[in-house]
């Protein structure tokens, strides 16, 4: 991929779908009794592994010109698929998934592409296992191919040694299936999407101190979702916005739950000028526009409760950093190594190659900003689509052009990523 650059942003964009709400619609929607209508529903190679999967488990899922029809079948009304279910690159899908399918009375086999097979899953398997799940790696090395058989679950209260939505969700869904109460507390509350859309759905399920408790035997119902803009997408543009001269742009309908606008917290104490306009709810989740000019950013420390809710957006900060003056030290973010590429070491070797200084530490980096950063060929998206598109704001904004090999896989989460920012270019 080739990246020219920009001289200016210029005028407003809508920011697809979440992708965390789109894959939680389909799957509650599936196991909700009649019918649950999705718009704005993100078509990104992710989600639409996890509309196949349920399709494999027999759930009709239909397409509209403007919608995503799923026909839920009930708790209990999953069919034993016909062959593997294959969740590509998504880690949502597989860890979501496997807390459904620990409660089936029907075996299961899931795999996944390369990253997933590398993907750690004992996180989900233990606290399954506890619950009475019989899941096994086929490899046994706790990644996927995985394989659940029947089996007979009972509530459990986890203490989450991580800030995992991903680990969080599976617990709660297979508390759906499971006989009594089941409680999951965490240090740092991860997003909470599943919890205010199980609600939505019908669930018995609570949340205090950053414990959520669920109680199975209440039915769920098929609902009508409106999926807020993914911030994580939205974070591309607020950069580009912000480091890309004489920029101005509008970004249409951003959510902004407070689990996830850590990105937000951020640029402001680096000093961006960005501004949230028409703040309003849309299905139950905060969505505002944001109005983002160029600004003169300075370095800044990111750490502690604050990196789950800007967990995904950390490459983008990087590259931020190393345009913004001074020092920025991110630290507490060590699950960046076990995202869908070793975020650490893929972050610093792209932004080596654009001359930043940059030196990873165990849990994140410390980058010397400020200094001037040059075009480079030897980009690499290491097949992971945030790093793909983190560096395609860092390279527009350079003078000359860039490469980025395998920069197409954005698609996993924003295929029209590259039509949309060159669409506001003005130059
Ligand atoms: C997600 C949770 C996060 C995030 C991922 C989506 C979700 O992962 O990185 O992109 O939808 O629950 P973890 O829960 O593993 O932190």
């Amino acid at each position: 991929m080739i990246i020219k650059p920009i001289k200016k942003l210029k005028g407003e964009i809508t920011i697809p779908g979440d992708k965390s709400i789109s894959h939680r619609s389909v799957m509650f929607g599936a196991i909700s009794e009649g019918l649950t209508e999705i718009s704005d529903f993100l078509e990104g190679a992710d989600c639409l592994s996890t509309i196949d999967c349920f399709k494999k488990l027999g759930i009709e899922i239909e397409k509209t010109s403007d919608k995503i029809l799923v026909h839920g079948k009930g708790l209990h009304g999953l069919k034993e698929p016909a062959e593997t279910l294959y969740t590509g690159n998504s880690g949502t899908t597989t860890r979501l998934i496997s807390g459904i399918l620990s409660g089936q009375p029907f075996a299961t086999r899931l795999t996944g592409d390369e990253s997933i097979q590398k993907r750690p899953m004992r996180r989900v398997i233990t606290p399954l296992s506890l619950m009475g799940a019989d899941i096994s790696s086929e490899k046994d090395n706790d990644c996927a191919p995985l394989l659940y058989k029947p089996a007979k679950l009972k509530g459990i209260s986890y203490d989450s040694p991580v800030a995992s939505a991903q680990v969080k969700s599976a617990i709660l869904l297979a508390g759906l299936y499971a006989e009594g109460t089941t409680k999951v507390h965490e240090k740092v509350l991860s997003r909470n999407h599943t919890e205010l859309m199980l609600k939505g759905f019908g669930a018995d399920i609570s949340s205090e101190n950053n414990t959520a408790k669920i109680n199975p035997g209440n039915k769920m119902y098929g609902q009508k979702i409106s999926v807020p803009g993914d911030i994580s997408s939205a974070a591309y543009f607020i950069a580009a916005g912000l480091i890309t001269k004489d920029s101005e742009i509008l970004i249409k309908n951003v959510g902004v739950n407070p689990t996830r606008d850590g990105i937000l917290k951020v640029v402001l104490a680096m000093g961006a000028n960005i501004e949230m306009q028409n703040q309003r709810i849309v299905s139950g989740e905060p969505v505002c526009d944001l109005l983002v000019k160029e600004s003169s950013l300075h370095g800044t420390n990111v750490n502690g409760d604050i990196i789950p809710t800007l967990i995904d957006e950390l490459p983008m900060i990087a590259v931020l950093a190393a345009f913004a003056d001074g020092k920025t030290v991110i630290s507490d973010a060590a699950e960046l190594r076990v995202k869908e590429s070793n975020r650490i070491d893929t972050v610093v070797y792209n932004l080596k190659k654009m001359g930043a200084d940059i030196t990873p530490t165990e849990d994140g980096f410390i980058i010397n900003g400020g200094i001037s950063l040059h075009p480079s060929n030897e980009l690499d998206s290491f097949d992971d689509h945030r790093i793909a598109m983190s560096f395609a704001v860092g390279s527009m904004a350079l003078d000359g052009d860039s490469q980025i090999r395998n920069g197409e896989c954005v698609g996993i989460s924003y295929p029209g990523f590259y039509n949309d920012i060159t669409s506001l270019a003005s130059n």
